[in-house]
């Protein structure tokens, strides 16, 4: 069968997710190929990615190290048991990983998505406070317009209406701050903006509300992504940092995006220099080939579990599927990729010629704000009167056709290419904004 005869076959009994599926079947979109930095379509298109898939493979696509790190792996050893038995790529995994991380950072727990990371470090941290007898710190902060995945945990503190209101009352005990998109004053800021830091005050009013003694943890994305991209204010994590040390609550860093390299540094703990309890990764952990999350905490979070005989469970925790083996052997021959061409650190030299390449679009038909940092951009469109999404949407649809993968949010265009992205593809896909958004309704 050909490749465009599959593609076209058969689209009904996958019910795809975050996916708009009868407008795509009748429209299908399919990507057969990919490489470095190109998808290739079932039509036998080449397409720019300007999204790192979904935000994942930072090192671009078919990177010989990590097939053939999987290849090995599966052939050798398929599977292991994750639970009272161990394999040598997970040990060697999570010292490598640790030591990319800022101590005290300085112990990783295996999942398989961004998702799971999230349920993972929001029970770690409830269980931390019970096991050090301050069983009554439950309740968990999120924040407005936040992303922590799709799980009931992570749907709570997560703020975007639209994966919460269909599922009931979510999980209790949990508060929000608000977000810090201020387009008013910080419109077509360059890295993060000047004003309002003063938004992490709103965390003692909380705070106060419920008393701290009955708070076990705030969870914020550095820099939130799914929502559209908002950058936190200069000084703004600092100061929520503070406010969680004055009243004895962890703080957990959700980097399921802004990990492994996206922000021009390994981690944004590294970018920002705050150094959280917990930390959520996934995604770039192994440049997406194979599902993997990690998450990160303290010597001091890990230490108030191994207490107690020997012979007893620590953390009643964990998935079938925790330090997969063949996951272990992508995320070492990511590590290998990423530190032999230097990705960790290669947004940091090209952050300057993507700002200017991304600012340049200021005065282009619709734009309302366009904002970066590290090698992620966003451009902000004026909405349809009565249409919310539908004009950043089309601008996906137009300029997947003319070559370039974008991805959309609300009337947000969100971008994160592959590390490995050169000048001149930086140059395409803003040539190919402009033309797409000056043609738009
Ligand atoms: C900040 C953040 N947390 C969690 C997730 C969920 O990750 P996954 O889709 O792997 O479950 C995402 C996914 O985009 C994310 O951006």
């Amino acid at each position: 069968m050909s490749k465009t005869a599959l593609a076209t076959n058969n689209l009904e009994a996958f019910w795809m997710p975050f996916t708009a599926n009868r407008q795509f079947k009748k429209n299908p979109r399919l990507f057969v190929g990919a490489k470095d930095m190109h998808y290739t379509t079932a039509d036998g298109r080449q397409v720019l990615d300007g999204t790192a898939g979904l935000w994942c493979c930072n090192a671009g696509h078919g990177r010989p190290k990590i097939t053939e790190a999987v290849q090995r792996q599966v052939a050798e050893m398929d599977y292991a048991p994750a639970f009272q038995m161990g394999h040598p790529a997970a040990f060697e995994l999570a010292a490598r990983l640790t030591a990319l991380m800022p101590s005290p950072l300085d112990h990783v727990f295996f999942t398989n998505s961004g998702s799971e990371s999230v349920e993972t470090a929001l029970k770690m941290a409830i269980a931390y406070h019970r096991v050090r007898g301050e069983g009554a710190r439950t309740r968990l902060i999120g924040r407005e317009r936040g992303y922590h995945g799709v799980n009931f945990g992570g749907i709570s503190v997560g703020g975007i209406v639209a994966n919460r209101k269909h599922f009931g009352t979510l999980l209790g005990g949990v508060d929000h701050i608000r977000h810090t998109h201020d387009l008013e004053r910080n419109a077509y800021s360059r890295g993060q903006p000047e004003s309002g830091a003063e938004y992490a005050e709103e965390l003692i009013r909380v705070v106060q509300l419920h008393d701290p003694s009955t708070i076990a943890a705030v969870i914020v994305e550095p820099v939130a992504g799914s929502t559209g991209v908002l950058i936190p204010p200069k000084g703004y994590l600092e100061r929520l940092r503070q406010i969680c040390d004055q009243h004895g609550i962890l703080l957990i860093f959700d980097e399921v995006i802004t990990g492994f390299g996206r922000l021009g540094s390994p981690f944004a703990v590294d970018h920002f220099g705050v150094t959280p309890d917990l930390v959520t990764t996934a995604k770039g952990i192994t440049n997406g080939v194979i599902p993997m999350g990690a998450v990160f905490c303290t010597s001091d979070i890990h230490e108030a579990f191994m207490t107690g005989p020997e012979h007893l469970i620590e953390f009643f925790h964990g998935y079938t599927y925790s330090g997969h083996p063949v996951a272990c052997a992508a995320g070492l021959g990511t590590l290998d990729t990423y530190e032999e061409e230097g990705l960790l650190t290669r947004g940091a030299e090209l952050e300057d010629y993507w700002a200017d390449a991304l600012h340049s679009l200021k005065g282009t038909r619709h734009v309302i704000d366009i904002r970066n940092i590290g090698l992620i951009g966003a451009i902000e469109l004026e909405p349809i009167a009565g249409e919310p999404t539908k004009r950043a949407f089309s601008a996906f649809l137009k300029a997947y056709d003319a070559g370039v993968l974008i991805r959309t949010t609300g009337d947000i265009i969100a971008l994160s290419p592959p590390l490995i992205i050169e000048k001149s593809q930086i140059d395409q896909i803003v040539s190919t904004l402009r033309e797409v958004l000056q043609s738009l309704d």
